[in-house]
């Protein structure tokens, strides 16, 4: 089966697009119609004349042009005959908003539904989801509005979630803070299109570097172990519902039978996914496949610190994380020794203290990048000084051949993240703790060295 659609369809209707402000329907065609989606856009619903300024149909059958993707959003209770027109209008693809199917015990009508899309050969994604967003199409059947929920800029980061609450204020979260993302699933109760597709789709989708996934349960074990173990793309996974609590919690969301969480880790390590245990490493380390594109040779990470705390809360990183700390090389040494302040420490963490100045991470970051002992580094470069120049220190990281994985930490408030932009800018991958920079590189490293 083919997604494409779900992504770049030219034109949707929106089934159940409502008249009134606020409700699912209405938020929908808004979205569509001012997020800066370019395709034809048919608001349906027998009660409306036009929405939003568009002009409205009584039902998918009275639009004359060819429809690639319908979006479902009216009550399941009237669902089926709507499902028949969406069917006979030969759509090349459905998305189930709606509720009411097996999250709540309504097993027959969900298999009804799969059943009757399998059957035309159309894919289906839902019900009981929000959809998709392509942050490069604008493709963005959320029914969350943009004012409220924003969408992050166009990248490289693709999430599929089975919760659409938790993806979107996922998405939210990673809009503010500037990650790039190339498309978001939620799929719900995966009556057709689940996990599995969803994973081999993004596998080979240009735009993804790496995806991320959100799991309760799985629909067919077997074949998401065979898509899982022939993924090339990092994946970095959390499965909800590890404790009995939240099990049963799974069981009434999207109706899933969450199991054991030991099976669910083993299954993961089998197949080479990188599993978390919460949605702020989730993107932590999402982030890092999305900046860097280096291949490390190995697992030595030298620390750069004008902070003294800062140096030793890595070092605790860095040895937690099964990393492995490098010996600077005798010319290293040498070269550091004659050009920084006696008081600097000339070790690992590399200490050049308090009133660093751009010139001496300039140094530090250059001298370690050219010496061979030195794989991996992590830079802490502590905004609060007075000496650094951050454009100074920006412009010349900018310049330098980067061959190793670099990840840097700028812990503070509103001038940090002013700060941590100016590097982001220049794409490096910037964290506010010590502990998600190492937690990240560790996992960018591990990839690629057994
Ligand atoms: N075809 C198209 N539109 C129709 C229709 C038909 N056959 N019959 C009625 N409509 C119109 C209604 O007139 C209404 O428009 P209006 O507000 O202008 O009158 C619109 O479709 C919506 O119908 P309504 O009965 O008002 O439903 P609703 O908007 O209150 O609820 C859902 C519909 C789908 C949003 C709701 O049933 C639901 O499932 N909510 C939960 C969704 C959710 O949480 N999903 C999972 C997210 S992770």
């Amino acid at each position: 089966m083919t997604l494409d659609t779900f992504f770049q369809a030219k034109s949707i209707a929106v089934i159940g697009a409502s008249r009134e402000p606020g409700k699912i329907g209405h938020t929908i065609v808004k979205n569509l119609v001012s997020g800066g989606y370019t395709g034809k856009i048919y608001p349906v619903n027998p009660n409306a004349t036009d929405i939003l300024g568009r002009k409205c149909y009584p039902s998918l059958s009275a639009v004359q042009e060819p429809v690639e993707l319908a979006v479902i959003c009216v009550p399941a209770a009237i669902i089926f005959p709507v499902v028949k027109n969406v069917i006979k209008k030969k759509v090349n693809a459905v998305i189930v908003i709606t509720s009411g199917f097996k999250e709540i015990g309504n097993h027959r009508d969900e298999m009804k539904l799969a059943r009757m899309f399998k059957k035309a050969k159309i894919p289906c994604i839902g019900p009981n989801c929000l959809g998709v967003f392509d942050a490069h199409t604008k493709l963005d059947t959320l029914f969350l509005p943009i004012e409220r929920l924003k969408r992050p800029q166009a990248g490289t980061i693709s999430f599929i979630s089975q919760s659409g609450a938790l993806g979107s204020a996922m998405l939210d979260l990673a809009a503010a803070a500037g990650l790039g993302f190339a498309k978001f699933v939620s799929y719900g109760n995966a009556a057709d299109v689940n996990e599995n597709h969803l994973l081999d789709y993004l596998d080979a989708d240009e735009q993804t570097r790496v995806i991320c996934l959100y799991i309760e349960g799985l629909a067919d074990g077997k074949e998401f172990m065979r898509v899982a173990r022939k993924v090339r793309k990092p994946v970095v996974v959390i499965k909800g519902g590890h404790s009995a609590q939240g099990s049963k919690a799974a069981l009434s969301h999207t109706g899933s039978i969450a199991g054991e969480s030991g099976i669910y880790s083993g299954a993961f390590k089998q197949t080479g996914l990188i599993e978390v245990d919460d949605l702020e490493d989730m993107f932590g380390i999402a982030h890092v496949f999305e900046k860097l594109a280096v291949t490390p040779r190995g697992k030595r990470v030298q620390i750069i610190t004008n902070g003294g705390g800062h140096g030793i809360v890595t070092t605790d990183a860095v040895a937690a994380n099964h990393l492995l700390f490098a010996e600077l090389s005798a010319n290293s040494n040498q070269v550091l020794k004659k050009n920084l302040p006696a008081i600097c420490s000339i070790a690992n963490p590399l200490d050049i203290v308090g009133d660093a100045t751009a010139e001496r991470f300039i140094l530090a970051v250059s001298t370690c990048l050219k010496d061979p002992k030195v794989d991996a580094l992590v830079v802490n470069i502590l905004p609060q000084t007075p000496t650094v120049d951050h454009d100074k220190a920006a412009q010349a990281l900018q310049k330098m051949n980067i061959t190793k994985p670099v990840v840097l930490v700028t812990t503070g408030g509103e001038f940090a993240a002013r700060v941590t932009r100016k590097y982001e800018a220049i794409g490096l991958p910037v964290y506010q703790y010590p502990s998600q920079a190492v937690k990240a590189l560790a996992a960018y490293v591990s990839r690629s060295i057994a």
